[in-house]
């Protein structure tokens, strides 16, 4: 019988994780019972979350358990089923694994999603999955960009980051973008439509508060952080009064104890706000943010920016790559 292959993981990383702490297993493809459907994942969504369901302390997510194949947003269709409503040949988008075939059940996670309404059904992962819609409630819900203000993003060439700098100038937002390489920084003003990029590579906060002086003498508006450091540093001494933060993420943090944010009384001298955040804060979004978000990327408003990967055997380097820059939009593992 053909098996169904695993990605793994066989203990917790300290630091940036090794290869050694993941293995490949295969096992049988599950039986389902009544109300379970067989799921032949097609892609999962490889995201900088993952790293903190790796260590054992409770985060929005439980932890993922030693043995256990690892936790990930997943695309895939139905082979079998004997759950209501569920038929052979369905497309499902939910919280599976890195695995060849996962068990869906009534009321868990997976949803039937439409593959006539994209045209690839990995945008159900990049702008219409977790990354579109998290930059999508960040702008909307939290930064309410107006016309002609300025925005800073940093990861800008990364999953989430494209996406909301993208939505911040279809709201008229003037948008800067930080990203680490001459070539992502060329994508962001090239392609993605930002109107400024500045490249962090090499670069301590003083440098780089230089840079955004030059690019924006008038200062920020507003903020969408996805990284923390030297970034955050530098954006916290040239925010406008009133300005405000979304706090997405700090993934410079995620493989090493807390940097902190240095010059967090800026807040306090500007009156300025910062607000963390998940997509999870904001469950009325999803479905209309899910099609609003469709419909921008099918007709060319927004540019789906996504970096494929091909093969279970090759998830750990793909996963690694995530923190080591080596990504540019969202990060998918095709896994047929
Ligand atoms: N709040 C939520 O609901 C939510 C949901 C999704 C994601 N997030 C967070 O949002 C952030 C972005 O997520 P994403 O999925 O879009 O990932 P991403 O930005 O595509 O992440 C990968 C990129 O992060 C940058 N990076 C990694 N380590 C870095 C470091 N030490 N210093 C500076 N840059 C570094 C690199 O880009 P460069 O080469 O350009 O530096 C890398 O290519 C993450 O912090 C993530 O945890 C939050």
């Amino acid at each position: 019988m053909q098996g169904n292959r695993s990605f793994v993981l066989v203990s917790r990383p300290r630091g940036i994780p090794s290869e050694s702490d993941f293995a490949i297993r295969s096992h049988r493809i599950p039986e389902i019972g009544k109300g379970e459907f067989l799921i032949r994942n097609h892609y999962a969504s490889i995201d900088p979350a993952m790293r903190g369901w790796l260590d054992d302390r409770p985060s929005y997510l439980p932890p993922v358990a030693i043995g256990d194949a690892m936790r990930a947003g997943t695309i895939g269709r139905v082979v079998a089923s004997k759950a209501p409503g569920i038929k052979l040949g369905d497309w499902v988008k939910g919280i599976n694994a890195i695995q060849d075939y996962s068990v869906g059940r009534t009321g868990d996670s997976n949803r039937p999603v439409d593959p006539g309404r994209v045209t690839s059904m990995s945008h159900y992962i990049s702008v219409a999955g977790g990354a579109g819609l998290t930059a999508h409630v960040g702008i909307n819900r939290i930064l309410r960009p107006v016309a002609g203000e300025t925005l800073l993003v940093s990861s800008a060439a990364g999953a989430v980051g494209a996406v909301a700098g993208q939505l911040a100038r279809l709201a008229g937002a003037r948008v800067i973008g930080i990203a680490g390489g001459a070539d992502k920084c060329r994508r962001l003003t090239a392609e993605l439509g930002f109107d400024h990029a500045i490249d962090h590579r090499g670069k301590d906060a003083d440098t780089l508060l230089a840079e955004l002086v030059a690019a924006a003498p008038e200062g920020l508006d507003m903020v969408f952080e996805n990284v923390g450091g030297p970034g955050l540093d530098a954006a916290l001494l040239h925010l406008k009064k009133h300005a405000r933060i979304a706090l997405c993420g700090l993934i410079s943090e995620y493989n090493s104890p807390p940097i902190g944010a240095r010059n967090l009384k800026e807040l306090v001298f500007r009156s300025a706000t910062m607000r963390g955040f998940t997509l999870l804060d904001f469950p009325e979004e999803i479905a209309p943010a899910t099609g609003q978000l469709i419909d921008l990327a099918n007709s060319g408003a927004i540019i789906c920016a996504e970096q494929i990967e091909h093969g279970l055997d090759n998830a750990f380097q793909t996963f690694l790559n995530l923190f080591v820059g080596g990504t540019s939009g969202k990060l998918i593992l095709k896994l047929i």
